[in-house]
């Protein structure tokens, strides 16, 4: 790795001491993921818990939860105390929990939810704060289905600083009809369309982070079609390209991960079909992404 890059991932791992009191937080990857121990979800936390899991939320961008056995109202109160949350935009059409988004695949899937590096939602105005996956059944084979999640911050910290410039003052289209291509959305369905900094601050931390992706960002405003097309080719594959950013989580029945999704992307492994795996994701609300 060249001097740079090397100096950027020892900033972000070198990090001030951690101690908490009412939980256990280890590290799954020097720079993203940690997985917490101590809780039992399926009870009200109290407030010192609460502050606990928000400030490893802040310092890890993914926790993991395991043996957790939790009903939709446990799941939905858990994700309650870190905000608003989001209505699924398909929820009316299969007469479900309107929160609730069902993770499923099984032998008669051709695709599944999220098996390309994306962030949920960026083509929305305001993309959510972050999501919480319950993953209750795994792939009876014993193996696959794992996800990763990559660290933005550091995604943008790696690059050099005559790109970081570069990137600085730019903006993207994010377009939700990407993900649907090869497939027709429902009609009723109103795709969300949205222009956001190429470079953004995390809300709560202000740290710098790269804020596109391959699931939703069509094109860079101020370049042509072409430049736009290189660059975030580019930068698209410097996030798959390098293990460095990322963590892999390998689920086990009754596992819940709350991930930040505005420092962060993600990749369902889609390894184990025909195998079959099903989870519930829950969403929180978010802002509008400031550069
Ligand atoms: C997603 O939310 O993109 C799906 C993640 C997963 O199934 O692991």
């Amino acid at each position: 790795m060249e001097e740079h890059v090397l100096a950027a991932v020892e900033r972000a791992t070198t990090r001030p001491s951690e101690h908490y009191d009412t939980i256990t937080v280890t590290p799954i990857s020097p720079v993203i993921g940690a997985e917490v121990s101590g809780l039992d979800l399926a009870t009200e936390l109290s407030d010192t818990q609460l502050a606990e899991v928000r400030r490893a939320f802040l310092a890890h961008h993914v926790l993991v939860f395991r043996d957790q056995v939790l009903s939709a109202e446990d799941h939905k109160r858990f994700a309650g105390h870190f905000g608003e949350l989001r209505r699924q935009p398909l929820a009316d059409l299969d007469g479900g929990d309107p929160a609730i988004l069902e993770i499923s695949a099984d032998r008669e899937s051709r695709f599944v939810a999220g098996e390309d590096w994306h962030t949920d939602g960026t083509a929305e105005a305001e993309p959510s704060l972050g999501s919480m996956l319950y993953v209750t059944r795994t792939p009876e084979i014993g193996v696959g289905g794992d996800t990763l999640w990559a660290n933005m911050h550091l995604a943008y910290e790696m690059l050099s600083a005559p790109m970081r410039a570069f990137l600085d003052g730019l903006t993207a289209i994010h377009d939700g009809l990407i993900p649907w291509q090869g497939h027709t959305p429902p009609p009723e369905y109103v795709v969300p369309r949205s222009e956001h900094p190429v470079v953004v601050r995390h809300p709560e931390t202000g740290r710098r982070l790269l804020f596109v992706n391959a699931g939703f960002t069509s094109h860079i405003v101020q370049l042509s079609r072409h430049e736009s097309r290189a660059l975030l080719d580019m930068l698209f594959g410097w996030v798959a390209g390098q293990p460095i950013l990322s963590c892999r989580v390998r689920w086990t029945p009754n596992t819940l991960v709350f991930w930040d999704n505005r420092c962060t992307q993600h990749h369902a492994v889609w390894d184990y079909y025909p195998h079959s795996r099903y989870g519930q994701r829950v969403t929180i609300n978010g802002s509008r992404p400031v550069g």
